[in-house]
């Protein structure tokens, strides 16, 4: 499948813009949507999941227009909202039934695929407990399975690691490096490692805008070269922050060392160690700071 997101514009009730002349082509893969709060992550993935439609601009998916014939995607889709609520009384099977009803799916193979599904988000031995007894990040993984009941060829998570522990993630990440092949995966996150590790491909979003898009090899250079650091004292330490966009502090010795990039014509303290830049790094350029 691929996706060809023309010029979207949301404008909502109320005039906040959720995005904003936001183009994009998206083929096979897993995609990264990497922004901070409000950037226009969920507006983006609700307008792909035919939930929300934009204010101009079009989505076509492999020449359809989703707009017009949003059968085009939501047979194919497999969808995680943000704000995913569930059932609390029902149990993990009974909710992935539930579920797969509501998409029309039915009979031996599909009580296949729940087991199947709720082994890889091992659930499987909670599979009779109710949802309400279950942790957040639990939840989170029944969510993420019932977005794959259908095997989708589109799938949407917004927001999937939030609440999972770190063996977790790294069972996730596997799961979709093994799912991917010929779908689209697109997730969000504001966790740049998150995205990283997960994601072959990260869309840099700001503002409703799509700032920038590559590797986080062809991303980290956009702080290459501007990334230092440096031990100050206390007395320094604001006023450097006014200067440069500073990535992280620690003590040292009763001074701080600081890590940061430089904005565009400012020039490195005195006494500076020039580092490599990592994606975050590239990411509080790109975005153009925001709280160390
Ligand atoms: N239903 C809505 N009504 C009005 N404004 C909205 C609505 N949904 C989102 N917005 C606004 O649109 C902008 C983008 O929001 P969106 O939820 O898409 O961002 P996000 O990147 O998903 O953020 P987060 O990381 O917090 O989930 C924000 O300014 C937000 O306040
Ligand atoms: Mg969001």
């Amino acid at each position: 499948m691929q996706l060809s997101l023309q010029h979207l514009t949301k404008r909502y009730p109320g005039g906040k813009l959720g995005l904003s002349d936001f183009s994009a082509e998206i083929g096979p893969g897993v995609l990264g949507l990497l922004g901070p709060n409000g950037a226009g992550k969920s507006t983006l993935m609700r307008i792909l999941a035919t939930i929300t439609r934009p204010t101009s601009g079009r989505v076509l998916a492999d020449g359809t227009d989703i707009g017009s014939q949003p059968d085009a995607v939501r047979n194919v889709l497999g969808y995680l909202p943000q704000d995913f609520g569930v059932y609390g009384n029902l149990t993990a099977v009974e909710f992935l039934a539930y579920i797969a009803a509501l998409k029309g799916l039915g009979g031996k193979g599909t009580r296949q695929r729940i087991e199947t599904l709720l082994d890889e988000m091992n659930l499987a031995t909670v599979r009779g407990n109710p949802i309400s007894s279950f942790s957040g990040g639990m939840r989170q993984r029944i969510g993420i399975a019932q977005a794959l009941l259908n095997d989708p060829r589109l799938l949407i998570l917004d927001e999937p690691t939030v609440g999972l522990d770190p063996q977790e993630r790294v069972r996730f990440r596997n799961l979709l490096a093994h799912l991917a092949g010929e779908r689209i995966v697109i997730l969000s996150s504001h966790i740049v490692s998150d995205i990283e590790t997960i994601a072959d491909e990260i869309v840099v979003m700001h503002e409703g805008r799509l700032l920038a898009r590559g590797t986080a090899a062809t991303l980290r250079q956009a702080a290459e070269g501007r990334t230092f650091e440096c031990v100050v004292g206390t007395a320094r330490l604001d006023d450097l922050k006014g200067r440069h966009i500073v990535s992280r502090v620690s003590r040292h010795n009763g001074d701080w060392q600081v890590r940061y990039l430089l904005r565009n014509g400012v020039a490195a303290e005195p006494a500076s160690t020039p580092v490599d830049a990592t994606l975050e790094d590239a990411y509080l350029v790109l975005t153009g700071g925001g709280a160390a």
